[in-house]
């Protein structure tokens, strides 16, 4: 299978957006699910969220952030991906909750945040508020590429307030539960505001499904490097998440395992830095 990249856009300075051929992920997707990706043989499996699907056809987002993602960002369309596996992991209901809100600050949970609202929308009875937000106004995305299309209601929050409403989406919610009612709340993104949006919600007796994203090595459930703890119990993100209901969820377990690679990480960094200075 040729997972041809087929098209590709800067979303902003440091987040861009590839187009590419999977028809095995895109035809049994749910919006919940990730793909997991190989881009080169011997290379790091990567998880990355799915923003949508159109016929062979799956969209990602991808944050420069190390070895793997800046050097996938030199790829043009028409190169190829060496593997992409999935779909993978346990949505949530796709069901009628009423009045929804989406919530997010960063690129994985803008992706998850687009391909939930869009199949929760078609859903009657449910009515989707999309909260999107963003460091400054140049960080935000293409209008295309927010949610504003695929929700009811758009809120698009910039911490400076550069543009849209000032502040997080922290804020933004907490004024929302405050005023009207809400029957569910989904957020994804940055870690530490999901355990504080956790702590919110939980005060307001709303019940939120939080993405708890946990360094993947598999994603086959053999490995246990996902493993998060719901009301004490242990699970996997790979396999029973990565989304769970946020009030469950050990919040310091979770946060400390992030770290665990970052030497690896940084080693992986330096040496691509190293073989791009021998391409100039
Ligand atoms: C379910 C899920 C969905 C994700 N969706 C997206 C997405 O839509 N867009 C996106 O840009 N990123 C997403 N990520 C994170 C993504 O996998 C990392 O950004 C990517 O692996 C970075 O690799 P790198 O070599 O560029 O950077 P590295 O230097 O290897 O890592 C940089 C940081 O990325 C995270 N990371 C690295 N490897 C993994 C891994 N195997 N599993 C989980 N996190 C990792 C860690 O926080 C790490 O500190 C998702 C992660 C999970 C678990
Ligand atoms: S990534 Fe190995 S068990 Fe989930």
């Amino acid at each position: 299978m040729k997972h041809t990249i087929t098209r590709k856009e800067v979303l902003n300075g440091a987040d861009y957006l590839i187009d590419v051929v999977a028809p095995e992920v895109a035809k049994r997707f749910v919006p919940g699910n990730f793909c997991m990706m190989i881009t080169v043989p011997n290379g790091e499996r990567i998880p990355m969220s799915i923003q949508k699907t159109e016929g062979d056809i799956i969209s990602l987002y991808f944050k420069k952030l190390g070895k793997t993602s800046y050097e996938l960002d030199t790829w043009k369309v028409g190169d190829e991906i060496y593997k992409i596996i999935g779909p993978m992991g346990s949505p949530p209901p796709i069901k009628k909750y009423g009045t929804v809100v989406f919530a997010s600050d960063l690129v994985c949970g803008h992706a998850e945040n687009w391909a939930m609202c869009d199949i929760l929308r078609k859903i009657p009875g449910n009515h989707i508020i999309s909260i999107q937000s963003f460091p400054t106004a140049a960080d935000v995305y293409p209008d295309k590429e927010l949610c504003e299309s695929v929700a009811d209601e758009f809120i698009l929050a910039t911490e400076d307030g550069s543009r849209g409403v000032k502040g997080h989406y922290l804020d933004v919610l907490q004024k929302l539960l405050e005023e009207r009612k809400i029957d569910q709340v989904f957020a994804g993104g940055a870690i530490p505001p999901l355990q504080k949006i956790s702590e919110l919600t939980k005060k307001y007796n709303v019940p939120v499904y939080t993405t708890v994203r946990q360094i993947m090595v598999d994603a086959t459930g053999m490995c246990g490097s996902c493993r998060v703890f719901i009301d004490g119990e242990q699970k996997l993100a790979c396999i029973d998440g990565p989304m769970f209901d946020g009030h469950k969820v050990d919040w310091e377990s979770a946060i400390s395992r992030l770290t665990m690679f970052k030497t690896k990480e940084a080693v992986a960094m330096d040496c691509l830095n190293e073989k791009m200075k021998g391409v100039k």
